[in-house]
C-alpha cells in the first residue's frame, strides 16, 4: 500500500504539472481525491492491515492528500495568474493613437430655411400648425371654392387615392381645417409637404414643399398682408429687398395677387438669374373670400382675413443660389456639405 500511494503521488505530480486548464485540475482531483477516486479505493485495503502498520499508512495517505491539495491549490493559481496576464495582453490600449473623428450630420438646405422661415413668422405672432398629406378632397378643393368641375383642378393635377381621397395639392386645404376648430383671431403658417401630378425637371417636381399663411380677426385689409410679406421678405432677403404685387385670380382669395420680390443677384436692373424682368415670382395671395369664410362658420360682417402660400424649393432655390431642384431631393453628401 505504501508503494500504491508513493506511486500515486508520483503520477499526480506529473499529471497536474501538465495541466493546462482550470477545467483540467477538476478531472485530476476527481479522479484520484474524489469520493470514488484512487485514493478512497486504496483506503479500503486499510482493513488488513496490522494495528502496527495502520497509523503509518493512514499517515502517509493524509500526506499524499495535502500534497495533492497543495498542489492543486498551486497549479490553480498559477493557470489564473497566466490567464489574467494573457486577457491584460489583449485588452492593452494604446492611448497614443489618433481617435477616429465622428462625422456629424447637417441640416438639409430646406430644413435650415424653413426653420428661418418659422421663425420670422413666429416672431411676428403667428403659430404653427399642421395638416394631412393626404386630405379629402372637400379640404383640399371643395371648401376652397374649387367644385368638381372647376379648371382650377388642371392646373393643381394631384394623385387620387379615391373619388374623395387626394395627395393634397396645396397646404391651403389647412386654412379650412384651422378655421373649423378654431376661432378669430386666427394667425397661423402652415408648412408642409404637397403633392402635384407633375413631370420631373428642373423647376418642377411631384412632391415638394409649400408654407401657408392665414390671418383671420377683425379689419384685416389688403394693407395687412402688404405689411406682413414685407416684414417677411426684408428679414429673410436683406432691407433692399423690394416687393411687387400683381392682380391674379385664385378661387379661394378676393382679391388675390401674385407677389414677385426684387431679384437678389441684380437688384431690380434684369439678369440671366431674374430672365431680365428684376423681380422673381415667389407666391400666391390674397383677401380669403367671403365663401371660404362662411363655410367655416365665420361672420364676414365682423370679421375678413388675408392668406398667402409660398413654395419653400423656390425660395430654397434663390436664398442658396442652386439652379436644378432636383439636387434637393438626391441626397449626394457632395452637394449637401456645402450649405
Ligand atoms: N395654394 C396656391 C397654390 O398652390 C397658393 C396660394 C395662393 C395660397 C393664394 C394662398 C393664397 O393661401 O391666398 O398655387
Amino acid at each position: 500500500m505504501k508503494d500504491q500511494l508513493m506511486m500515486m503521488k508520483k503520477t499526480a505530480e506529473e499529471a497536474l504539472g501538465a495541466a493546462s486548464s482550470l477545467s483540467e485540475l477538476e478531472d485530476i482531483r476527481v479522479r484520484l481525491l474524489g469520493k470514488k477516486g484512487e485514493l478512497t479505493a486504496i483506503l479500503r485495503g486499510m482493513g488488513g492491515l496490522s494495528a502496527e502498520e495502520r497509523p503509518v499508512i493512514g499517515q502517509l495517505a493524509n500526506e499524499v492528500r495535502s500534497f495533492i491539495e497543495n498542489r492543486l491549490d498551486e497549479q490553480k493559481n498559477l493557470l489564473a495568474s497566466s490567464a489574467r496576464a494573457e486577457q491584460l495582453k489583449k485588452e492593452t490600449l494604446d492611448v497614443t493613437m489618433s481617435g477616429r473623428k465622428p462625422s456629424l450630420g447637417k441640416t438639409h438646405p430646406l430644413t435650415t430655411v424653413l426653420d428661418e422661415v418659422k421663425d420670422i413668422f413666429v416672431g411676428m405672432g403667428f403659430s404653427i400648425v399642421e395638416g394631412p398629406e393626404v386630405e379629402f378632397d372637400y379640404y383640399n378643393f371643395e371648401a376652397l371654392n374649387i367644385p368638381k368641375d372647376h379648371p382650377a383642378r388642371d392646373t393643381q393635377d394631384t394623385f387620387y387615392i379615391n373619388d374623395n381621397v387626394v395627395l393634397r395639392s396645396q397646404t391651403s386645404s389647412v386654412q379650412v381645417r384651422v378655421m373649423e376648430n378654431q376661432k378669430p383671431p386666427i394667425r397661423v403658417i402652415a408648412p408642409g409637404r404637397v403633392y402635384r401630378s407633375d413631370a420631373v425637371d428642373a423647376t418642377h417636381s411631384p412632391v415638394f414643399h409649400q408654407i401657408e399663411g392665414l390671418v383671420v380677426d377683425k379689419g384685416i385689409t389688403m394693407g395687412d398682408l402688404k405689411g406682413t410679406l414685407e416684414t417677411f421678405m426684408k428679414t429673410l432677403y436683406g432691407n433692399d429687398a423690394v416687393l411687387r404685387f400683381r392682380p391674379h385670380h385664385f378661387p379661394f382669395t378676393e382679391p388675390s395677387a401674385e407677389v414677385d420680390v426684387s431679384c437678389f443677384v441684380c437688384g431690380g436692373k434684369g439678369c440671366r438669374v431674374c430672365k431680365g424682368e428684376g423681380f422673381i415670382e415667389l407666391l400666391g395671395a390674397g383677401m380669403v373670400h367671403p365663401k371660404v369664410l362662411e363655410r367655416c362658420g365665420i361672420d364676414t360682417s365682423v370679421y375678413s382675413g388675408f392668406a398667402f402660400g409660398l413654395g419653400l424649393e423656390r425660395i430654397v432655390m434663390r436664398r442658396m443660389n442652386i439652379d436644378d431642384m432636383r439636387l434637393l431631393y438626391e441626397n449626394d453628401l457632395r452637394f449637401l456639405k456645402q450649405f
